[in-house]
Formats: structure tokens, C-alpha cells, sequence
């Protein structure tokens, strides 16, 4: 995987997909189908995707007793997409099963999809962490430990908040993937993110790849909003 910027395409539907689409004809991109639009259209969103050329993280976030996410992932890996996530906190029975499930479900002479987990979701704060879940350590120490769970499962990467990428490449090295949702233009809304940072900022932290929503999707002009922020992730002067 390269450095990739990849939209979250958080509509309900094919038809709204496609209206925002429209603006990126000549563009392949690396999108993100998450729950909202995958539990509207089913897998023929993934194939109608796939067939313009687009890259796909398939974001339904799994967790469940391993056997199902097992079975599961099966599935997933036959739509094809590139790749794909859990809940860390589904503990390492479940990661492994879903490795299983996912090489299972591969076509002979295709790529697995790459599996990812979700530490804590970058919604989610210290303080709702302590007195909610019952989680009293500090919020770095629990995503720390999701990825070393992650990554002794086998697991190539996670989803975290680009604050958290240098303490995790500390301690996970540089080849484990921290891909970054939470990202936000200076001049954005926050919207119901709590751990937010720049495209350029999640440069500098060293996230492997940022996902963003609504700072395209609901811009004015989302061909101009994607190259904005594809300028300050990867860096450009302008
Ligand atoms: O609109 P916004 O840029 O906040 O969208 C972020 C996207 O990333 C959403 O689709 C959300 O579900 C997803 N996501 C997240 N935090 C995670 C994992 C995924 O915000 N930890």
C-alpha cells in the first residue's frame, strides 16, 4: 500500500454515491464503504465500485464470537475489496479467525484483503472511555496495547488517531499500517470527532493513510476540497 487518502463515502445510497461521484471522472480513487451504505446497498455497491476502477476499504468494523467472524470474513474476501477492519477488543481468538475467514474467502491467485483493527474509536475520549467502559487506564496505553494484540494476531495495521501513530510505531515499527480518520481542515467543523488533526499534521505524525468524510463529501466543491487535502497529506507547497 502506498500513502493513500481515502474518502469515506458515508451516503445511504448507490444513486447518491454515484451524484457524488460525478465530480471525479477522470480520478481513481481509494474510497471507504462503511455500515450506513453497505447494510442500504449490499454487495453491489462493492462491485459497482470495483467496476470504475476504485480502490475499496470495506469499514464494517466486525466483532462478534470468532466463529462468525470467521465465517464472516469468508465472505468479504469474495467481494474482493482491498481491505477491510475489526474491533480489536473482539480480543485475539477473534483477529486470528477472521485472518482464517478472509484467507479462506480469497480467490486463488487474488490478494487477501488486508485486515486492520480499530483500537478506540477517534469519537471516543479518555474521559468517556474511563466512566463508560470501565476502562480506567490512560487512552494511549489501551490503543498501544490493541495494536500489540493486533499485530501478534497477525494483523498488518490499525485504524487510531493520527495522535496516536508515533507512540505506536515505537512500539510496533514502521510496516505496521496506522490508517487516521479524524482529520480535519483547520477550517472545518469538528462534527462529533474528539481526536482531530490536519491532513499535513497526520504527515508529520506518520500515519500510513488518512480517511476523510465529510470535509469532502459535504464541501462545496469536493474535486477541489480532495485536492487540497491530498496537497497537505502528501506534503505539497502551493
Ligand atoms: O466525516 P469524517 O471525516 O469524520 O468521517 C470519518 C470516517 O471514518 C467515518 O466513516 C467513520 O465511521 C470512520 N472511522 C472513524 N473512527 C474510527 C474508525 C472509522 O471516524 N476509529
Amino acid at each position: 500500500m502506498q500513502r493513500p487518502l481515502i474518502i469515506a463515502l458515508d451516503f445511504p445510497s448507490l444513486q447518491e454515491v454515484n451524484n457524488f461521484l460525478v465530480n471525479f471522472k477522470d480520478e481513481s480513487l481509494y474510497v471507504k464503504v462503511g455500515m450506513e451504505l453497505f447494510y442500504q446497498e449490499g454487495p453491489a455497491i462493492i462491485h459497482a465500485l470495483k467496476e470504475q476502477g476504485h480502490s475499496i476499504f470495506l469499514d464494517l468494523k466486525l466483532h462478534d464470537i470468532p466463529n462468525t467472524v470467521k465465517s464472516a470474513m469468508k465472505g468479504l474476501a469474495k467481494l474482493g475489496v482491498d481491505l477491510t477492519n475489526l474491533h480489536c477488543a473482539g480480543g485475539s481468538l477473534m483477529m486470528e479467525a477472521a485472518l482464517e475467514g478472509l484467507d479462506q474467502g480469497t480467490a486463488v491467485g487474488t490478494k487477501r484483503p488486508s485486515l486492520i483493527g480499530v483500537t478506540q474509536l477517534t469519537s471516543t475520549s479518555e474521559k468517556m472511555m474511563n466512566e463508560q467502559l470501565l476502562i480506567e487506564r490512560p487512552l494511549n496505553d489501551v490503543v498501544v496495547h490493541y495494536g500489540r494484540l493486533a499485530k501478534r494476531s497477525g494483523l498488518e495495521g490499525v485504524v487510531c488517531s493520527s495522535l496516536e501513530v508515533p507512540i505506536l510505531r515505537e512500539s510496533l515499527g514502521e510496516d505496521f499500517m496506522t490508517i487516521t480518520p479524524g482529520i480535519r481542515l483547520a477550517s472545518d467543523e469538528k462534527g462529533d470527532q474528539t481526536r482531530i488533526v490536519t491532513p499535513e499534521y497526520a504527515r508529520e505524525l506518520g500515519s500510513t493513510g488518512i480517511v476523510v468524510g465529510r470535509s469532502i463529501t459535504k464541501a462545496k466543491d469536493p474535486l477541489i476540497a480532495y485536492h487540497d487535502i491530498k496537497k497537505s497529506w502528501e506534503g505539497v507547497i502551493v
